[in-house]
């Protein structure tokens, strides 16, 4: 097959780990027979500085005429005083509300060789596979008005039934093809809005008879997440409720670094990106972990281009390298084993040429 891909690096680690799932991406090409044309476009600070503008418009036709995106991470400490809209994280923003990607779909797993990276005890991380589902846009992210005055500052929370049902729809189909079990996180003690998403839901679970189905207060839900994440499957949450569940489920298995992400429509087109950001503290170092990106690379295979051997192969090699021992300095930090983002990726490199030579 041939695909053209959309390569927006962007800030911090962003371009280090971008390289290395590219680097990813042209080994499954040669080997699996496939054209992939990477075009690299700009978005978050490095836009801002070179366009004035966090998502220029060569961006946005650069990714319209692309079949999948894959992103890096925008932000840094240079930006932070700028004004709201010219913010590198606005340029994120508005590329995932002008593709209506509205499904984040956020995996999180344990790694078998990894347990011991989590602060949690093995016992607890050991079944960890769920999939965080996250409404990416709308929520507090977009409502209007927001504003802020020397005074008072507002936000404002809506969500329409329309944009609820879609997004519970996908977590209800990912369900059925996982554990068959959908755990729905709101505030519906507090809010207006989780009220709305809740009565969803349950319209929503009549039309999924075959699935488990469980209501859960985000506070608690935050406290499960540690105590017993292995009784998730798929969450399904609200904009900024995912947002925070997933860095904080990113724990669980041990590092950041590790958690891809695909925010898709219904169409099949994606963009892709690690759940972390541009880690402006490791940043030009070669110590970024390289993992999320290049996991986030394999969810592309999956989800846009419907090549699901290339993407297993891509997980399979990241999980053999962990396997062999091979840690960057998130998970390896308490020992003297921390490989470079470079070494590591070439390791994994290594790994899917090993896969071609047995088979
Ligand atoms: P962060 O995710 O960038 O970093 C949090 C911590 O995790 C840091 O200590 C960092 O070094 C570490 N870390 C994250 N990814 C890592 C990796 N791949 N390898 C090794 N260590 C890793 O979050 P932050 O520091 O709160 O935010 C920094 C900037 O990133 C901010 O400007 C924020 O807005 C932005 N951000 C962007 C995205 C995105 O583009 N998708 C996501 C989150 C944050
Ligand atoms: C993420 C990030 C973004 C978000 C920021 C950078 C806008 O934290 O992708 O998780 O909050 O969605
Ligand atoms: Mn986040």
């Amino acid at each position: 097959m041939e695909k053209r891909v959309a390569v927006l690096q962007g800030d911090g680690i962003g371009p280090e780990v971008t390289a290395a799932a590219v680097k990813v991406l042209e080994v499954v090409a040669r080997r699996f027979n496939h054209i992939f044309h990477f075009n690299y476009g700009s978005i978050g600070g490095e836009a801002i500085d070179q366009f004035n503008n966090p998502l220029p418009e060569e961006t946005i036709a650069l990714c319209e005429s692309s079949d999948a995106v894959l992103l890096g991470a925008v932000g840094g400490p240079k930006w932070d005083q700028n004004p709201s809209e010219l913010r590198p994280e606005k340029g994120l923003l508005a590329i995932r509300k002008h593709f209506d990607l509205f499904a984040n779909l956020r995996p999180v797993k344990a790694v078998p060789s990894l347990l011991q990276a989590s602060p949690l005890k093995e016992d607890i991380v050991q079944e960890v596979d769920m999939m965080i589902v996250r409404e990416l846009t709308g929520g507090i992210y977009f409502g209007q008005p927001s504003r802020k005055t020397e005074a008072s500052a507002v936000d404002t929370l809506v969500y329409t039934r329309e944009e609820i049902e879609r997004i519970v729809d996908k977590a209800f189909e990912l369900a059925r093809l996982r554990k068959g079990k959908v755990t729905s996180v709101d505030k519906a003690n507090v809010l207006e809005s989780s009220k709305l998403w809740r009565e969803v839901v349950e319209e929503k679970r009549k039309g999924y008879p075959d699935i488990e189905v469980e209501h859960q207060l985000v506070d608690s839900a935050a406290m499960k997440l540690i105590t017993n994440p292995a009784a998730f499957d798929v969450i399904v949450t609200e904009n900024m409720f995912g947002d925070i569940l997933s860095d904080e489920a990113s724990v669980i298995t041990g590092s950041l670094g590790l958690l891809p992400s695909a925010s898709v429509r219904s169409d099949g087109f994606g963009l892709y990106e690690p759940v972390h950001g541009s880690a402006p503290d490791v940043a030009g170092k070669g110590l970024a972990n390289p993992a999320a990106a290049i996991l986030s690379a394999a969810m592309m295979l999956r989800y846009s281009f419907d090549m699901e051997t290339e993407a297993a192969a891509i997980e399979e090699a990241v999980n053999t390298v962990f396997e062999d021992g091979y840690f960057t300095t998130d998970l390896a930090g308490r020992t003297d084993r921390a490989h470079s983002t470079k070494e590591w990726t070439d390791k994994v490199i290594d790994e899917l040429d090993l896969q071609f030579v047995s088979n």
